[in-house]
């Protein structure tokens, strides 16, 4: 097999991935001697003798206004004769201005099939030098990009992208994105790519619910199952910024890195910066095929226990908000194991003086009033009936009404001569001081031993303001880095200490859903927004990127409490069974019919979970704001099918349901009626789902099962 790094010459590289072909070079303008590194190609899979072929296609100079090669460029730089959005902009002095040389290039095995290529340049005048990586790998078609950035003289950096990406000619380019707002998060929308630039950013400190960091791009005539898509991802849970460019003269590209606009990173001599990884991805397969491939990029490469099958879970936010005891936890502990819940978490309420949002973050000790004994017997209590155990805690969170606050105002991010306002009647702790990040692994960890936890729900429930970190003077910017790489940090160490431990990425909903927080979490929160039709919008946005292994969903009470919308038992389970399943009513008010429909659904998802979590998923029919829509998942033997109608009396809309996926010689059975079926059939024929006939209730739902024989 060849090796994923090819050389085509000197100063070309054809990098391979199963399905595609990127091939970048570095050109050396004959007149300055400057260097840029370029992609030449990006597309189908290429031999080494097509992939030489297209070493040399440049754009065309237009006249002495325009240089259109700037969109090829791997790192375009505020330098030289470029006037496009840079991925790299550094301040020497008064020199806002980098001017580049070619240095060397290293190519590097990795192991397991993976292969990195280094190209390392220098500026022509300062000690300043800048490191673009690029790794392939054999088992996926993502490819990984990240810069460094080694300085030995002062260097003010206001931008350093991973990376930028240029997106081949087209007729016509369309975007897909996933925009929203708090309880309405990842609604995914597609439309053409206007000409100008197109910046999807994040000032927060957090990846935010209003947009998510990543794009896909095609030429306008993809779908789910057919077409070309670029795509290109940010693993990073800060503030992050992706700029597209459409030149009016022709050509796309995307850059996109940590940080945003104004924010500057001050490095003093010796000191390097290095970018969290931008991902690109290739495919053929339509946008279904694209996620898919994200989704088992994030299982091969992203997520620290994929093997794992998710556990049923309880929490008790919406049942008790703030109002936790221990007797009324145990007795909807009780009622969660008697129906097949196999994690019970309790929310927020359990610590300090936390009787609402105004007080107690940083006070991580059992409320004294509600816990006088500690939490110790009630998490026993839990386990003696046979559920492992959770607890919700905001690290991040910082109340001004708290202890540590009075002991550690100086441990906020704040900036110097400015308010300190609150949001959530919170500020936020600096994650990126030492002192601050020891303390909380010193708090996590002890709770985590104490209490026997096996999971933890790591909320962060505001984006910074004021952020600044007055003694650290010139670099005080760095905190928008540094934060992050905190948070990171201390979720590591905290999952080396304790390597059962699970941890949920949760920010007010889905404020923090991005492929760089999942390296540390098992699974993410998508929204507060339990709604089962609601969370069907934000479901189909995260599933474009994200696997259904991470998402966290709720079965909730009806009316639910945000929406006031009310649906049936079947269709809620039947919404959150295409995730994480979890439970998050209020059991105490669930009839002994509910509790008993509800433990047979619950009995039907871990029949399937594996398929769920791990399969192969296919958006099959009609997007969630349609009359009837089917999500599909293939794993080993099982094909599992949710099918959705949520408009009963819908008349025109299609009966059947064809399946995708499957091996069409092979036989399926449906294991509800034990009948046979040839793959070809089920895909060119279809199933003729109940949930689909014409006359009926609205929020119709079931799940269909087949067993490949
Ligand atoms: C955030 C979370 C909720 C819940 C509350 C607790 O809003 O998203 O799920 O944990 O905080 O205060």
């Amino acid at each position: 097999m060849p090796m994923p790094v090819i050389p085509l010459d000197d100063q070309h590289w054809a990098l391979t991935t199963p399905g595609s072909t990127y091939v970048i070079g570095v050109v050396i303008d004959p007149e300055t001697g400057e260097a840029a590194p370029r992609q030449t190609y990006w597309g189908p899979r290429l031999g080494p003798e097509a992939a030489r072929q297209v070493t040399d296609l440049p754009r065309r100079h237009l006249s002495s206004f325009s240089t259109p090669a700037e969109v090829e460029e791997l790192l375009p730089v505020d330098g030289g004769k470029r006037w496009g959005a840079p991925s790299l902009q550094v301040a020497f002095g008064h020199v806002r201005s980098v001017e580049l040389r070619f240095v060397r290039s290293e190519v590097r095995d990795e192991g397991d099939g993976a292969e990195r290529l280094d190209l390392v340049l220098a500026d022509a005048h300062h000690p300043f030098e800048v490191v673009l990586s690029v790794r392939v790998r054999a088992d996926t078609d993502v490819i990984e990009r990240w810069t460094t950035v080694r300085t030995g003289t002062d260097a003010a950096v206001t931008r350093l992208d991973s990376g930028n990406w240029f997106v081949p000619d087209a007729d016509a380019y369309r975007y897909s994105g996933v925009f929203g707002a708090w309880a309405e998060e990842s609604q995914l929308q597609r439309g053409p790519l206007p000409v100008g630039e197109l910046v999807f950013t994040s000032r927060q400190g957090i990846t935010s619910h209003i947009a998510n960091p990543w794009i896909m791009i095609d030429a306008g005539e993809t779908t789910e199952e057919h077409g070309e898509v670029w795509g290109l991802a940010l693993a990073w849970s800060g503030s992050w910024r992706l700029t597209t460019t459409h030149r009016p003269e022709g050509g796309v590209s995307v850059s996109g890195g940590f940080g945003h606009d104004g924010v500057r990173w001050t490095l003093a001599p010796g000191e390097e910066l290095v970018t969290p990884p931008v991902l690109g991805l290739y495919t053929d397969g339509g946008f279904g095929a694209a996620s898919r491939a994200w989704h088992e990029y994030a299982r091969l490469h992203v997520l620290p226990t994929p093997a794992e099958e998710r556990p049923v879970l309880y929490n008790s936010w919406e049942a008790t908000t703030f109002a936790v005891t221990e007797a009324h936890q145990l007795a909807l502990a009780k009622t969660a194991a008697s129906i097949g819940v196999e994690l019970f978490v309790m929310d927020d309420g359990w610590f300090g003086r936390r009787d609402d949002d105004t007080t107690s973050l940083g006070d991580w000790f059992p409320h004294r009033e509600r816990f006088p004994e500690g939490l110790r017997s009630m998490f026993d209590g839990i386990r003696d009936l046979g559920m492992s155990t959770g607890l919700w805690v905001e690290p991040e969170g910082l109340s001004k009404e708290s202890e540590l606050y009075r002991a550690h105002p100086d441990w906020a991010l704040h900036l110097e001569h400015r308010r300190r306002d609150e949001k959530r009647q919170q500020l936020v702790l600096n994650f990126a001081r030492e002192d601050v990040r020891e303390w909380a692994v010193g708090w996590l960890d002890g709770l985590v031993t104490e209490l026997d936890l096996d999971y933890l729900k790591w909320d962060m429930n505001r984006p910074f303001t004021q952020a600044g970190w007055p003694e650290k003077e010139q670099s005080q910017d760095r905190i928008w880095i540094e934060h992050t790489r905190g948070v990171y940090q201390v979720m590591a160490r905290l999952r080396e200490r304790h390597p059962g431990l699970r941890i949920e990425s949760c920010s007010g909903g889905g404020g923090r859903v991005d492929l760089g927080i999942l390296r540390y979490t098992d699974e993410v929160w998508p929204s507060d927004n339990t709604d089962a039709r609601d969370r069907q919008h934000i479901q189909h946005g995260f599933s474009q990127l994200y696997p259904a292994s991470a998402m966290s969903a709720w079965v909730t009470d009806t009316p639910n409490p945000t929406t006031r919308r009310t649906m049936p038992l079947r269709y809620r389970f039947h919404v959150a069974m295409a995730g994480v399943l979890g439970i998050g009513g209020n059991l105490a008010e669930w009839t002994s019919g509910e509790l008993e429909a509800a433990a047979e659904l619950i009995a039907q998802y871990k029949h399937v979970r594996a398929t769920v979590q791990h399969g192969r998923q296919y958006r099959l029919a009609g997007t969630p704001g349609a009359e009837r829509s089917a999500v599909q998942y293939v794993h080993g033997d099982q094909v599992a099918v949710l099918v959705y109608n949520p408009l009963g009396n819908a008349k025109r809309a299609p009966r059947r349901l064809r399946l995708t996926g499957l091996d069409p010689e092979a036989q399926y059975e449906l294991e509800r009626d034990g009948s046979r079926w040839y793959g070809a059939t089920l895909m060119a024929a279809g199933i003729r789902p109940a949930a689909w006939e014409p006359i009926g209730p609205d929020y119709r739902s079931e799940l269909v099962v087949f067993r490949k024989v």
